[in-house]
C-alpha cells in the first residue's frame, strides 16, 4: 500500500538532502529563476542541479496530493481524476503498439505511476530512467509492493547522456519529463539513440502554445511562474517541440495538442475556483480548501520540529506551481500535453525494421 499520509509528507519532504538543509535549499532552487532575479542560461548550465533539488523537495508533496503518476491528463466529464490518469496511460501504451515481451523505456519516470500501469496493461517490459536518486528508491518500493520487479526496474541517469548502448529498446515514452532537458534536441537524439531502427517514441511534452505572446507581460509572467513552480529550466513551443523531434532523426507519424480534446479543463483539479470532488482524498487534496488545509499542516508540522526548517516554503512553491499553471491553462497559452507520436527510420542497409 502506498504511504500517502501527512507523516510521509513530512518525513519525505527534502528527499535526500539532508533535513537542514531543506531551508538553504529551497533557497538556493528559488534563486535559479526569473521571479528571484534568476536566468534560462544559468538555470540551463545547471539543469540537473534545478531538477534534483525541486523533486528531493518536492516529491512528497506531489504523492500527497496527486498520486503515484506526476502527470495531467485530459479530461472527460464523469470521470475522476485517477481514472483519467490510468486512461492516459493506456493511450501512449495504445499508439506505441506494445506487447508482451517488448523492452520499453519510460524517460524520466518519477516514481514509476505510469510505469507500474503501462507494464500491467500491456504486459511490456519497462525500464525507468531517472536522474533523482530519492524517487528511484521511491519508485522501487513500489514495484516491490505491486510484485512487478519482474517486468519493471529503475536506472538512475541523466537522460541527456543516457547509460544505455546504441539500439536498446523496441519502444520509448516520456510523459512531462523531457521539459526538464536544457536542449530539446540533444535529448530526443539520446531517445533516437537508444530506441532499435524502425521503433517508435511518443511523449507528453510541456510547452507554450502559439496564443503565447512573449511581449506581453501576463504571459511573461504566467511562464515565470510555471517555470519556477515547476524546476524548469525555460519552455519550450509547440512548433520548438517539434522541429526538435525532426532535428534529432525521428519521422513524425502524428503530433496534436491533446488539451485541445479535454471536455474537462486539464487544470480543473487545480483551479480555485473549480468546485472541489469530495470523493477521493486527492480531489479535496487539491481543492482550494484542501490546499489551504495541507499548507496550515505543514506550518504546524514545520513548528512542531516533524517537518525540516523550510517546509512552509516548499508549501509556497507548489501554490506558486498550481497559479501559473492555472493562468497558463486558463488563457490557452501553455499545455502540458503537446502529443508526438513519431519513429526512428528503418536501417535499409540491415533491413532491421521491428521485433
Ligand atoms: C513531472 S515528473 C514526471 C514523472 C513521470 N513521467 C510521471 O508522469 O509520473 C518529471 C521527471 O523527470 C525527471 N527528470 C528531470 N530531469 C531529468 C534528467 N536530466 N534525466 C532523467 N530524468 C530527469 C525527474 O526526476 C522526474 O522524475
Amino acid at each position: 500500500m502506498s504511504r500517502t499520509g501527512a507523516l510521509h509528507l513530512a518525513s519525505g519532504l527534502g528527499g535526500l538532502i539532508g533535513k537542514e538543509q531543506v531551508k538553504s535549499s529551497v533557497e538556493q532552487y528559488e534563486k535559479y529563476h526569473d521571479l528571484h532575479g534568476g536566468e534560462a542560461k544559468s538555470r540551463a548550465s545547471n539543469y540537473a542541479d534545478v531538477a534534483n533539488k525541486y523533486y528531493d523537495l518536492v516529491t512528497s508533496f506531489y504523492e500527497y496530493g496527486w498520486g503515484e503518476s506526476f502527470h495531467f491528463a485530459n479530461r472527460w466529464e464523469g470521470e475522476t481524476l485517477r481514472e483519467s490518469i490510468k486512461r492516459y496511460e493506456h493511450f501512449i501504451a495504445l499508439q506505441l503498439g506494445l506487447t508482451d515481451g517488448m523492452k520499453v523505456l519510460d524517460v524520466g519516470c518519477g516514481i514509476g505511476g505510469p510505469l507500474r500501469e503501462i507494464a500491467r496493461f500491456s504486459s511490456a517490459s519497462v525500464t525507468g530512467l531517472n536522474n533523482n536518486e530519492y524517487q528511484i528508491t521511491r519508485g522501487q518500493e513500489l514495484i516491490d509492493l505491486a510484485g512487478l520487479s519482474k517486468r519493471c526496474n529503475f536506472v538512475k541517469g541523466d537522460f541527456m547522456h543516457m547509460p544505455f548502448p546504441d539500439d536498446t529498446f523496441d519502444a520509448a515514452y516520456a510523459i512531462e519529463a523531457t521539459c526538464h532537458a536544457p536542449d530539446a534536441v540533444g535529448c530526443y537524439m539520446e531517445i533516437h539513440r537508444v530506441l532499435r531502427p524502425g521503433q517508435p517514441m511518443a511523449f507528453y511534452e510541456w510547452c507554450m502554445t502559439e496564443r503565447f505572446d512573449p511581449g506581453n507581460p501576463r504571459h511573461v509572467a504566467a511562464k515565470a511562474e510555471i517555470e519556477l513552480g515547476n524546476g524548469l529550466v525555460d519552455i519550450r513551443t509547440t512548433a520548438q517541440c517539434l522541429q526538435a523531434v525532426k532535428d534529432a532523426g525521428f519521422e513524425v507519424i502524428s503530433a496534436k495538442d491533446v488539451a485541445e480534446d479535454s471536455a474537462v479543463p486539464w487544470y480543473q483539479p487545480l483551479d480555485p475556483d473549480a468546485g472541489a470532488s469530495w470523493t477521493s482524498a486527492n480531489g479535496f487534496r487539491l481543492s482550494r480548501v484542501g490546499r489551504l488545509v495541507t499548507h496550515a499542516m505543514v506550518k504546524a508540522m514545520e513548528r512542531l520540529g516533524v517537518a525540516p526548517e523550510g517546509s512552509v516554503r516548499v508549501s509556497g512553491l507548489m501554490e506558486t506551481a498550481g497559479e501559473g499553471l492555472v493562468k497558463g491553462g486558463r488563457e490557452g497559452i501553455f499545455t502540458p500535453m503537446f502529443f508526438v507520436l513519431a519513429r526512428k527510420k528503418p536501417n535499409l542497409l540491415t533491413g532491421t525494421e521491428n521485433v
